[in-house]
């Protein structure tokens, strides 16, 4: 599924940058996503989060403990 269509961006891609640890705003710089017309910004930042904070929810209990 195509996030900007604007950038042909698909979602996998803009997943797998935000499961790399990249934020919105790095990932739109890399990719130009959302640099257009600007009307898929909403959902791609949403996407981004998603996966962030999946990736909080699924961090061991330790690490969490330790950088608290
Ligand atoms: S759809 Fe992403 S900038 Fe237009």
């Amino acid at each position: 599924m195509y996030v900007c269509i604007c950038n042909r961006l698909k979602e996998d891609l803009i997943r797998s940058l935000a499961e790399q640890g990249l934020g919105f705003e790095e990932i739109q710089a890399i990719t130009g996503c959302s640099s257009t017309c600007g009307s898929c910004r909403t959902f791609a930042e949403e996407l981004v989060l998603s996966v962030q904070i999946r990736a909080h929810q699924v961090m061991p209990l330790r690490v969490v403990a330790s950088t608290a």
